[in-house]
């Protein structure tokens, strides 16, 4: 007596069900699967508790006709497929009839739909795949399908549910992608009474990313968009300076359906080349059109996986045309780029004004530039192409004893004027380093004590006799020892390296203590 019979429709139902209804998740794709291929345009989803106590779907689609309302839930029920030849050029997202009898053969299940506007529908209920009830109900067109305690029956599959979060985040993922898909739906996602998505159906590709990724993602897109022969390709990519961690924010839609394909998403990536840091990855939503007989969607349970016939080809084309959308601009800004852009305010050096002392005094030349005066720019000229330069400090007094800040440090930071300032010919003001006269005046000059002032000459100004040590009565005071490098200058220095200077400049420049750097030389005149 043979031993082989045939499993009766129930638990063939059930078997089935573990390959399409694999999590919460897989129910809410199957529902609003049905709707998009009933050509709904506004597509709402209510989940509670992760999808694991109840998940809704509604729709304003076609609807189901009452007369089919039951044989919808029967095994390999579909509208979808009419011969053996639409197999291979199947253009809507289902085609199996697996899914609603799958879905109820694991859950409780109630249908509510109506194909007409009259407002009469009707209602089934089905509970781990038995029809519990059929009867009239007023329903506008469309189809309202909840399931309630998805795996009642099945608890060795409940009990490998993840957590809440977990469910509700594979749920969320898919919503996003169908709606990224379909930007023409309106898609609404409301998780526990909160709502987690929702699109306006407009048809507005980028409004849609958005909605998902957020306003700064979508300003940081670029269109895509190519023709070939086979393929269409539509869609938007990141910008390289936007970049994911993962390659979950890569969505890929052929025909309308989301799939994951390697191929299409590694041609993207070899676009992006090296623009991308390694191990990061773009934004992208690139949707493929092309003839349903290029693609086989008969491949997986989950319909996410498909073949292409002509894969290299495609793999180029993608290639080539999110190179062409990336190459279109400059990535890497160039050392011209900004030139002239400036918008924010224009800070002006000013150059200021030191004390400087009259010609002639301390032994000194009445042609040579004075010690302190700025060394590149020297005497009397540097003073007069200060003062044209920087009216500012014109107008602003320099401080007595010479340095830096005081008073006219508030005019450096004035905004540069409208027009070129005078001395410099009607060219632009160059900008100046801020320089250090006083330090560099050591270069150029040595110190040297002050001598017998020439007849006539003024007495030194009262920082000069701070600084300057008074010979020595009896000896003249020896060269300096030190290297110009360290030559302390002959004005003071800033206020806050006085002190250091103090000290340097009684070690190095010899008077002793005693001689007093500190103290006041006497007026010349009394010397004698
Ligand atoms: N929301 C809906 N609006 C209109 N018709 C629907 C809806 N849901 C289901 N149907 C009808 O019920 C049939 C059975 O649906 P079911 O999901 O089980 O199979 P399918 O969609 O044809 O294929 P697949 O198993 O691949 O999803 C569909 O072919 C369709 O005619
Ligand atoms: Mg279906």
């Amino acid at each position: 007596m043979g031993k082989i019979h045939v499993l009766d429709e129930h638990l063939a139902n059930q078997i089935a069900a573990g390959e399409v209804v694999e999590r919460p998740a897989s129910v809410v794709k199957e529902l609003v699967e049905n709707a998009v291929d009933a050509g709904a345009t506004s597509i709402d989803i209510t989940i509670e508790e992760g999808g694991l106590s109840m998940i809704r779907v509604q729709d304003n689609g076609s609807g189901i006709e009452p007369e089919d309302m039951e044989t919808a839930f029967q095994r390999h029920a579909t509208s979808k497929l009419l011969s053996d030849r639409d197999l291979f050029r199947i253009a809507s997202l289902g085609f199996r009839g697996e899914a609603l009898p799958s879905i109820a053969a694991v859950a409780r299940v109630e249908c509510v739909s109506a194909s007409g506007d009259s407002g009469l529908g009707r209602r089934i209920c089905m509970e781990g795949g038995q029809l519990t009830a059929d009867e009239h109900a007023g329903a506008s067109q469309g189809t309202d399908m909840t399931v309630r305690d998805l795996f009642f029956n099945t608890p060795a599959r409940l009990k490998y549910m993840k957590s809440i979060q977990t469910e509700l985040g594979h749920i969320s993922d898919y919503i996003y992608r169908i709606a990224l898909a379909h930007p023409g739906i309106a898609f609404s996602l409301t998780h526990n009474g909160g709502s987690l998505l929702r699109t306006s159906g407009t048809g507005d590709r980028l409004q849609v990313i958005a909605a998902v990724y957020g306003t700064g993602t979508a300003k940081a897109m670029l269109p895509l968009r190519g023709e070939h022969a086979d393929y269409e390709l539509n869609g938007y990519i990141s910008k390289p300076e936007l970049t994911r961690a993962s390659r979950s924010a890569l969505t890929t839609v052929v025909n309308g359906r989301y799939i994951r394909s390697f191929a299409v998403q590694s041609s993207l990536l070899a676009a992006y080349h090296t623009l991308l840091p390694i191990n990061r990855y773009p934004v992208a939503v690139m949707e493929i059109g092309m003839h349903p007989g290029l693609v086989d969607v008969n491949v997986h349970p989950s319909k996410m996986e498909v073949r292409f016939s002509k894969e290299a080809e495609l793999k180029a084309f993608v290639e080539e045309t999110a190179r062409a959308a990336l190459g279109g601009r400059r990535h890497i800004p160039g050392p011209e780029s900004g030139r002239g852009e400036r918008s924010g305010p224009v800070y002006r050096q000013e150059q200021l004004r030191f004390h400087q002392p009259e010609p002639g005094f301390a032994g000194q030349p009445a042609s040579e530039p004075p010690v302190g005066a700025g060394a590149a720019s020297g005497g009397s000229a540097a003073a007069e192409t200060a003062a044209a330069s920087a009216p500012a400090a014109g107008s602003a007094p320099p401080r007595a004893d010479g340095a830096r800040g005081g008073a006219s440090a508030p005019a450096r930071k004035g905004p540069r004027p409208a027009a070129s300032p005078p001395g410099h010919g009607g060219r632009p003001p160059r900008r100046r380093r801020r320089c250090r006269p006083m330090r560099r005046s050591g270069f150029t000059r040595p110190l040297q004590a002050p001598s017998a002032p020439l007849p006539g000459a003024s007495p030194p100004p009262p920082a000069m006799r701070r600084r300057l040590p008074a010979p020595h009565p009896r000896r003249p005071a020896p060269p300096p020892r030190h290297t110009p490098a360290r030559r302390p200058s002959a004005l003071p220095p800033a206020p806050l390296a006085r002190a250091r200077y103090r000290r340097r400049t009684s070690r190095v420049s010899l008077p002793p203590r005693r001689a007093a750097t500190r103290q006041q030389p006497k007026p010349p005149d009394s010397r004698s």
